[in-house]
């Protein structure tokens, strides 16, 4: 079902490590994005044996099922990343109490066209910031909701739910507060943790 990479293996009684590669991105484009000031933490807090690619969305063109068999360059590329992925990271904002339109857009043209959904079967970590004080929970449990038609497995915890961004986040979008770096620590732990166990032998 999953790749192999993200396991632990022992080779003539030496431990190899193999990396677990995740994809990152996150449902705002805007350049001093908070969310995406959050993948850059997480660049910084990854454990040993993960790597983190971070890809914008910018330039995925609207969804539209006439189109669908003649897909754009970027979206190609998006659902390759996809696919080569032991795991994928996303960082959403909250807009209008559920996911921005440019996130729901991704997912909706990588899922199609019918039985070529590039999200199938992928562990799936969330996360999200607002400047306001639900941090963008309403949006997070709609992504998640997504998510069960496209047969992803998401991390339930640790909620990464970052509230009041603008006094967690510097002017240079770097997160500085050490609460919120822990749980984005946590959650990159406990997301290599849930790929292995899922690309387990049995
Ligand atoms: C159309 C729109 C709707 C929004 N709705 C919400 C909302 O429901 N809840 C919330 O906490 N913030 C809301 N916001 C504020 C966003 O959280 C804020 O713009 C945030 O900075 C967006 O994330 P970003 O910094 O990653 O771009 C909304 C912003 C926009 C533009």
């Amino acid at each position: 079902m999953q790749s192999q990479r993200c396991m632990v293996e022992s080779v003539g009684g030496i431990a190899m490590i193999n990396v677990c590669r995740m994809l990152g991105f996150a449902g705002s484009i805007r350049k001093d994005s908070y969310n995406k000031s959050l993948l850059r933490a997480a660049l910084e807090l990854l454990p040993e044996d993960a790597a983190l690619e971070v890809f914008d969305l910018e330039g995925i063109p609207i969804y539209n099922q006439d189109l669908e068999n003649q897909p754009a360059e970027k979206l190609k590329e998006f659902k390759a990343r996809l696919r080569s992925a032991d795991a994928i990271l996303i960082a959403t904002p909250e807009y209008n109490y559920s996911i921005p339109g440019v996130l729901k857009n991704a997912i909706d043209c990588a899922s199609r066209p019918y039985g070529d959904n590039a999200f199938a079967h992928k562990p799936v970590a969330i996360m999200g910031a607002s400047p306001g004080m639900i941090g963008t929970a309403r949006a997070q449990y709609h992504l998640r909701q997504c998510f069960v038609f496209l047969s992803c497995f998401v991390l339930n915890q640790p909620e990464v739910m970052v509230s009041f961004a603008q006094e967690k986040i510097d002017r240079d979008g770097k997160v500085t507060d050490q609460k919120t770096r822990e749980l984005i620590k946590q959650l990159l732990e406990n997301l290599v943790d849930w790929t292995r166990r899922l690309t387990s032998p049995k």
